[in-house]
C-alpha cells in the first residue's frame, strides 16, 4: 500500500473508533444499570436575578424543600440565582422554550410578552401596600392575566412582593420632579417604564439588573430606582448615599412557568407543585417583610444612605397622564382597572367602618 493510502485508511480508522467510543458513551449514559437514582430524576430548573440571601431566594429554597420531601424521587430542584442563566428577559425566553422551568420576572419586563401586564405597572396605581396586597392575592382579578399567556409558553403560578419603588441619584435627594430633569435614570426594560420617566422629566435608560451597579459607577447612569434591597443587597447604597421615598410603583415579580413542564406533570404530582408555589409565595413573603426592615436600617446606619420623603403629589401629577394613555390604547385593560379601583374603595370603607365601631 501507499504511504499516503496507508495514511487515510489509518485516519479513517481513528475517526471510526472515535465515532464507535462517543455512541458507547451516550448509550452507557442512557441504559446503564449502575446509574445513580439521581440521574432518574427529572431536574426542575429554577432561576432568578436575586442575591442568595434575598427573600426571593428563601422562597426558592423553601419550594425546593417541599418538592423534594414530598416527591424527592422523582425530581431534583436546581436553583440558579444572580442571573447566572441571564437576565430576567432572557431567562423568560428560555422558559418559553422549556430550557428553564421556572423563572422570576418582574411585571414589568412580562409586558413585552404580554400587554396585559401593563396595567399592574402603572405608577401610582396602587393607594398603599395593603390595597396592593389584597389585588394581588384577588385571582378574579389576576387569574385572567396570569393564566392568559399560555399559548406563549408560560403562565403565571404565584407572585413575589417587591416592595415599593423609590430613586436614588448620585446628584442629591429627588425632591421634586424638577431634580430629575436632564438625569439619566435607569428604568427596567419596559415601555411603560420609559414613558413614566418621560413624564417626569428624566431621561430613561432601560438595562438588565445586574447592568446597574457599574453603569452609576463608571457615570453611564446618575441614579435608578428600586426597593431597598438594591441599596443593601445590590450594593447601590456604597455608591449612591440619597434615597427618596417617591413611591410611584409597587410592582410584583411573578413566578412564571414553562408550559412544557405543567403540561408533562402527572396530576398527582402537579397538585403538589401547586401546594409548593403556595409555600414558595408565604416564605417569600415573610422574609421580604423582614428583609426590608433590615435593609433600611443597614443602609442608613451602615452604608450612610440619607432616606427623604418628599410629597409626592407633584410626582403623581406629573405621572397620572399616563393611565388614560394606556388605558386608551387597550380599552380591555379597563375592567381590570375598575377591579382595583374597586377593591381601594372596599377596603376603604371597611377601614371606616371600623374606625366608627
Ligand atoms: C427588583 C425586582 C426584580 C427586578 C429589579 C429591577 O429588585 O425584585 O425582579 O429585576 O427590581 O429593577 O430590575
Amino acid at each position: 500500500m501507499a504511504k499516503k493510502e496507508k495514511l487515510e485508511t489509518k485516519t479513517s480508522t481513528f475517526i471510526v473508533i472515535g465515532m464507535i467510543a462517543v455512541a458507547l458513551i451516550i448509550t452507557f449514559f442512557t441504559i446503564n444499570p449502575f446509574r445513580s437514582s439521581a440521574q432518574d430524576k427529572q431536574i426542575i430548573r429554577v432561576a432568578h436575578n436575586q442575591s442568595s440571601d434575598h427573600p426571593t431566594h428563601t422562597g426558592m429554597l423553601a419550594f425546593e424543600e417541599y418538592i423534594e420531601d414530598e416527591l424527592g424521587d422523582k425530581y431534583d430542584v436546581q436553583l440558579f440565582p444572580s442571573e447566572l442563566l441571564g437576565t430576567q428577559t432572557n431567562m423568560v425566553q428560555l422558559t418559553q422554550t422549556g430550557a428553564i422551568d421556572i423563572t422570576v420576572a418582574s411585571n414589568s419586563i412580562l409586558e413585552t410578552f404580554n400587554p396585559q401586564f401593563q396595567i399592574f405597572n402603572l405608577p401610582y396605581l396602587f393607594e398603599d401596600p395593603e390595597v396592593y396586597h389584597a389585588v394581588m392575592n384577588d385571582p378574579e382579578i389576576v387569574d385572567p392575566i396570569f393564566k392568559d399567556t399560555e399559548e406563549a409558553g408560560f403562565v403565571t403560578v404565584a407572585w413575589l412582593d417587591a416592595g415599593t419603588r423609590n430613586f436614588y441619584a448620585q446628584s442629591g435627594p429627588i425632591e421634586e420632579p424638577a431634580d430629575l430633569e436632564g438625569l439619566k435614570i435607569r428604568v427596567q426594560e419596559s415601555p411603560t417604564n420609559v414613558r413614566m420617566m418621560e413624564l417626569l422629566g428624566g431621561s430613561a435608560t432601560p438595562m438588565g439588573f445586574g447592568d446597574v451597579y457599574t453603569s452609576i459607577q463608571s457615570g453611564i447612569i446618575d441614579g435608578a430606582e428600586n426597593n431597598e434591597l438594591a441599596l443593601t443587597e445590590n450594593g447601590h447604597g456604597d455608591i449612591v448615599k440619597d434615597y427618596s421615598y417617591t413611591l410611584h410603583q409597587m410592582i410584583p415579580d411573578e413566578v412564571i412557568v414553562s408550559t412544557a413542564l405543567l403540561e408533562g406533570l402527572p396530576e398527582e404530582d402537579a397538585a403538589i407543585f401547586e401546594k409548593g408555589f403556595e409555600v414558595m409565595e408565604s416564605t417569600q413573603h415573610e422574609a421580604w417583610a423582614l428583609k426590608v426592615e433590615e435593609a433600611k436600617d443597614q443602609a442608613e446606619n451602615e452604608m450612610g444612605v440619607n432616606f427623604s420623603y418628599p410629597d409626592i403629589a407633584p410626582f403623581k401629577e406629573a405621572v397620572m397622564p399616563i393611565h388614560d394613555e394606556i388605558l386608551k390604547e387597550n380599552p380591555s385593560f379597563q375592567k381590570t382597572y375598575e377591579q382595583i379601583q374597586d377593591k381601594a374603595l372596599e377596603m376603604s370603607e371597611e377601614t371606616n367602618e371600623n374606625d366608627e365601631n
